[in-house]
């Protein structure tokens, strides 16, 4: 049984599908499933329905090669519409386009929490482009490996001051223990939760940064609004971490965002 186990397990791990995915991921999506299940059968197909649900499909492959072109053809010109296009390749920030909504995004969170001098984006997909091509410096973290190569390509190929390690922040090590100006959690609390119970708290708790700016999706897959907003903001003032106090709320066209000191 466990040999069995062991090779469904490492066909899953390069499987086309995960092989891009934080393996950390994969073995702790399985190790959970096999809690809950005996025959490995059982086992792998609860691990990768789990596994669809939380890897999504935020960047296409043919998403992320266009993406390394993007960023070729932005580093010759440095425009606002070539760093746009780059946005474009990865649905969360693509919701938050054109450039001057993400402007005018950050212009309000800096005028309440000011211009940090470093960023720690937690599940961070492709948003540090946007960080760094605006001249700050972001270390990112995500599962996703495709999005962690770019980001990490715009810094050591382009020399942006962005960076980005895979990591799963339900694993230990995930979170760096160095202090941050701001820390970003973009559409990632109700992701976690799914995951595990306590985790968003738990999360929340782990980050050493002045600032926490936290954001929940108010629109379905569809973009329906059914209600999120006022859910989301009943889960924020009631899982508020020890210490911290909202200073801002607002809400863009799909996005409720919490800036917390
Ligand atoms: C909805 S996207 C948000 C991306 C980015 N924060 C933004 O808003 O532009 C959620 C991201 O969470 C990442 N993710 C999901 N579970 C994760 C986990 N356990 N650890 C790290 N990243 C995770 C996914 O790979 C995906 O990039």
């Amino acid at each position: 049984m466990p040999d069995q186990s062991n090779a469904l397990l490492e066909k899953l791990l390069q499987s086309k599908k995960y092989r891009d995915i934080c393996p950390d991921t994969v073995r702790r999506v399985w190790a959970e499933c096999e809690k809950k299940y005996k025959k490995p059968k059982d086992v792998d197909k609860a691990a990768r329905e789990a596994l669809h649900g939380i890897t999504g499909a935020f960047m296409t492959p043919e998403e992320s090669s266009q993406l390394g072109y993007d960023m070729q053809q932005w580093w010759c010109t440095k425009t606002d519409t070539g760093l746009e296009r780059m946005l474009q390749r990865h649905a969360s920030t693509r919701e938050r386009l054109p450039l001057a909504s993400m402007d005018a995004l950050y212009g309000q969170i800096f005028g309440i929490a000011n211009r940090p001098r470093s960023v720690l984006d937690l599940a961070c997909g492709i948003n540090p482009l946007y960080l760094g091509a605006r001249g700050i410096e972001t270390f990112g973290v995500d599962i996703s490996g495709p999005s962690v190569a770019a980001v990490n390509r715009f810094g050591e190929v382009y020399g942006m001051p962005v960076s980005a390690a895979c990591a799963d922040l339900l694993c230990s090590g995930a979170i760096p223990p160095r202090r941050f100006d701001m820390a970003l959690l973009f559409k990632l609390l109700p992701l976690l939760e799914r995951q595990r119970a306590g985790a968003a708290v738990a999360v929340m708790d782990a980050v050493n940064a002045e600032w926490l700016v936290v954001s929940f999706p108010t629109r379905t897959l569809g973009g329906r609004n059914v209600g999120m907003a006022a859910h989301y903001a009943d889960w924020m003032a009631a899982h508020l971490p020890l210490g911290r106090a909202i200073a801002d709320r607002f809400e863009t066209e799909n996005e409720l965002y919490f800036v917390l000191k």
